[in-house]
């Protein structure tokens, strides 16, 4: 597999280290370490930064060009020509599917857009005024309670079932938890529409009158799903992954994705950059935020600015504006402020020499709020939103990773703590 090497010595350790390292099809370079943990070493990472924690053949990122690809197609070609059902069948096949194949991978997920009747009962349980994620994260691993056909991680036919149910309920578990915010009844799936517009039927329907979603907002809540749909290793896949490889079921796993996602660093910074714009208020404000962020006795941070990865504009963040725009364009809302504020706050950003060195660029968060608060989505559900376009994401790299060869993942670790000791009595404390 590899016939480049590195060498380490390290100091008190009598010769030196071989250590193979291999090459990807794109992307630097990768020493396998697994040899240290023989020698009495273990290598030091924290946040992942430089390390590879498996090896996939999914999603590819250049963070230095700004370049994501989807089974090596690049996300804006995706984003012009594709759409969000068909980049779920390439993310998961690894190929574009042909006609026959697309329609019956279309069939297939519509087909499965219905939850079982009693986890409508479950809602019942949260709070009235429960955030939408925190509901998510408990109905999705109680799918697992309802769907025991789809749960044997060894049968291939499960692991497809549970694909294709995750994919599909996702927006109806989605749009439930948000109308139950709001009082008023679930509405079922309608399997005639298609999938971003049956999400905005069931949020947005009502039982009393047909369901008239504007083609606009279906075709602009669809690139968002697909924008959303996939980015390597992050935080909310890594999860996915270390809770897939102690052999834990796939609903169980995605929950866990879901947690991950909600954080304020990860998917939580979409409801948090309409919160910051809402509160900047006034593009005369903007300096006082950009000095805040700049401060490091201030914790504030530019959301929707920065990236552990892209050192250069996120791809999804200039289609995610190039949208925006056109949203706003076709709805016939011509002076948004809180796009003008986003305009300009990213502008007085990219010249500042603090976000020039750090080169911290708008992502994938930045312009999403927008176009969602235009689609007349509420702030609380934008994480919910990411969460329903990455579970293909989530999926798929959960079923490269148990189809193929894998170990429980167990990190390990620097520890600082005292060293043995002998217990102490209470009265002698
Ligand atoms: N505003 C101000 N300063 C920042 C920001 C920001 N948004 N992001 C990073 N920095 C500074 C940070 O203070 C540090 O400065 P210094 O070197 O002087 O200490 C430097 O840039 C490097 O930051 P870091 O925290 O070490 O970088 P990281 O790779 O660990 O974190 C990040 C990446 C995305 C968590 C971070 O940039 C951030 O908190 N951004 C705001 C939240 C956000 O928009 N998150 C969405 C990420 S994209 C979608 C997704 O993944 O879900």
């Amino acid at each position: 597999m590899s016939d480049k090497k590195a060498t380490l010595t390290v100091d008190g350790l009598d010769g030196s280290i071989e250590l193979p390292v291999y090459s990807g099809t794109l992307g630097p370079n990768v020493v396998d370490v697994g040899a240290l943990t023989g020698k009495g070493l273990f290598t030091y990472d924290p946040g992942f930064v430089s390390t590879a924690a498996c090896e996939s053949q999914i999603t590819y990122i250049d963070g230095e060009q700004g370049v994501l690809l989807h089974r090596g197609y690049p996300i804006d070609q995706l984003a012009e020509n594709s759409d969000y059902l068909e980049t779920c069948y390439l993310l998961l096949y690894g190929e574009l599917p042909n006609a026959a194949q697309q329609e019956h991978f279309v069939g297939t997920v519509k087909r499965h857009t219905m939850v079982h009747e009693q986890i409508s009962t479950f809602f019942n349980g949260f709070r009235r005024d429960a955030h939408p994620m925190a509901i998510m994260c408990g109905v999705v691993g109680a799918l697992s309670a309802f769907y025991h056909d789809s749960t044997d991680i060894s049968d291939e036919n499960h692991r497809e079932v549970a694909a294709f149910r995750l994919i599909a309920k996702m927006p109806t578990l989605a749009a439930m938890s948000y109308k139950f915010s709001v009082g008023q009844p679930f509405m079922y799936p309608d399997n005639s529409m298609g999938y971003a517009e049956n999400f905005l039927h069931m949020m947005f329907g009502n039982p009393c009158e047909p369901s008239n979603i504007s083609p606009v907002l279906a075709k602009a809540m669809d690139r968002i799903f697909l924008l959303h749909a996939d980015h390597e290793q992050n935080a909310s896949t890594s999860t996915v992954r270390l809770a897939g490889s102690s052999g834990a079921n796939p609903f169980a796993c995605i929950a866990a994705g879901i947690a991950a996602l909600w954080g304020p660093s990860h998917g939580g910074a979409n409801e948090a950059v309409l919160e910051m714009l809402e509160e900047i208020g006034d593009v005369s404000r903007i300096d006082e935020f950009v000095s805040r962020a700049k401060d490091k006795d201030d914790p504030f941070r530019l959301m929707g600015f920065g990236h552990r990865v892209y050192k250069n504009f996120d791809p999804r963040a200039k289609v995610m504006k190039e949208a925006a725009d056109e949203v706003l364009a076709e709805l016939g809302i011509d002076n948004e402020p809180l796009l003008a504020i986003a305009k300009r706050l990213e502008q007085i950003a990219l010249e500042d020499p603090y976000f020039i060195e750090r080169k911290l660029y708008p992502n994938v968060d930045f312009y999403s709020g927008i176009i969602l608060k235009a689609i007349g989505i509420p702030t609380s559900m934008f994480t919910v939103i990411f969460a329903v376009g990455r579970t293909v994401g989530w999926i798929a790299h959960w079923h490269e990773m148990i189809s193929g060869s894998y170990r429980i993942g167990r990190p390990r670790q620097l520890y600082t703590g005292y060293p043995q000791r002998d217990y102490v009595s209470i009265d002698g404390r």
